[in-house]
């Protein structure tokens, strides 16, 4: 029998040292980090109570496998690509994981590409590692973001290009790329020899008639110019255990990926272990399924309510992720920092502002729809009382 998870549960999170629930004063409802408020899957709760009772905590045993069995199943079941098992690495979290690609496959001094607006550790582990970040910058046309290509291919035909991070689906804006998109990017890349690191972290969250395409699905010269950052975080909502995987199809580019990462000498978690093991092995399958759906509604819900009664935003269905990209222009601030204030003080919403995903972000705000129904309600109700309470 199939299990069915409740994510109407309404769960009290303000006593666990929660980012998301104690980074704005007490009232204002969070709505920002990509976090959700839902219970992990019922497997997930029983084997991490089981292993923190036992109350021995020591080394996991590595040269066990589990883990990289565990990503090969997920990546030919969900992702849709076959990976051997020594292609796997383990990293902590795909923040980690971006950085060691930058690390990996860069120069001090080097370019890296990504799309913008961006999520920000993007440009952080970019700029911070002393290269360049350099930004194709996506076209928002009538709701929809569109690639620039002639843009990007003037950046990457650029010597000092080695690494496209793409981010796949796309955070902040929701794009799910289309087969012809991507493979039009992968050419571009295999052209300039550019290394492209592909962070499909919101897989899982696609609506309607858009399909995750993971990149090396493509094509054999994608598998051959890719690598892929996956974790259970977001689907399952187990970021606190920090464990990710990044898996490629090319073995030169996981020797040298597994070079990088060696020299950051990172161990590993024995819960997150064990729970990444028991989230990609398929016995969750049915929540990332369930949480699909229910993410759905809440964004239906939203959407129409914005459209109806909230005139000065602009909000467009996204065709993944569990994030809204909302266009809050019409609502009359001259500044992100003024249109911050108004949501936190007025709205006593907690969004993250656009304005952090880089400068075509100026004036828009994201907000996390990975939470129970009554808390998105709740949301609107306060977004558009203080709206109205302005004119
Ligand atoms: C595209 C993307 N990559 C990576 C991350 C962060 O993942 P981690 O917690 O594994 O660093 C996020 C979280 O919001 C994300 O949206």
């Amino acid at each position: 029998m199939t299990l069915k998870h409740n994510f109407d549960e309404i769960i009290d999170r303000t006593h666990t040292n929660s980012s998301k629930w104690l980074k704005y004063p007490k009232g204002v409802l969070p709505m920002w980090v990509a976090d959700s408020d839902f219970k992990c899957p019922q497997p997930v709760v029983e084997a991490v109570t089981k292993l923190a009772q036992f109350g021995v905590y020591g080394y996991p045993y590595v040269k066990e496998g589990g883990f990289e069995k565990a990503t090969v199943a997920w990546c030919k079941r969900r992702l849709g690509f076959d990976v051997p098992e020594d292609h796997c690495d383990y990293v902590p979290s795909l923040g980690t994981a971006l950085a060691v690609a930058v690390k990996a496959f860069t120069e001090v001094g080097d370019n890296v590409i990504m799309q913008s607006p961006i999520y920000p550790p993007f440009t952080a582990v970019t700029v911070k590692n002393h290269r360049n970040a350099i930004y194709n910058s996506l076209k928002l046309v009538d709701g929809v973001y569109t690639i620039d290509f002639e843009d990007f291919e003037k950046k990457c035909s650029d010597p000092k290009t080695k690494l496209f991070l793409l981010c796949n689906p796309h955070n902040p804006t929701g794009r799910c790329f289309s087969r012809e998109d991507l493979e039009r990017m992968v050419d571009i890349c295999c052209k300039y020899n550019v290394v492209i690191f592909s962070d499909e972290v919101h897989s899982d969250f696609v609506y309607g008639d858009h399909k995750h395409v993971s990149l090396p699905t493509i094509s054999e010269k994608a598998r051959n110019q890719c690598l892929v950052g996956v974790n259970p975080s977001k689907t399952f909502n187990i970021a606190g255990l920090r464990t990710a995987g990044v898996a490629t199809p090319n073995k030169k580019l996981q020797e040298q990926y597994q070079a990088a990462l060696a020299s950051c000498k990172l161990g590993r978690n024995i819960f997150g272990d064990l729970a990444y093991q028991i989230c990609f092995n398929g016995e969750c399958d049915y929540y990332a399924d369930q949480v699909c759906e229910y993410v759905e509604g809440n964004i239906d819900y939203a959407v129409k309510f914005i459209q109806e009664n909230i005139p000065g935003i602009k909000a467009y269905k996204p065709d993944a992720t569990y994030l809204l990209w909302l266009d809050c222009k019409g609502l009359g601030f001259k500044t992100q920092e003024e249109l911050d204030k108004f949501f936190v003080e007025e709205c006593k919403v907690g969004l993250n502002p656009g304005r952090s995903f880089g400068i075509e972000g100026d004036l828009f705000l994201r907000m996390n729809m990975a939470c129970p129904r009554a808390y998105v309600e709740e949301g609107m109700k306060r977004i558009a009382a203080a709206v109205k309470a302005m004119k």
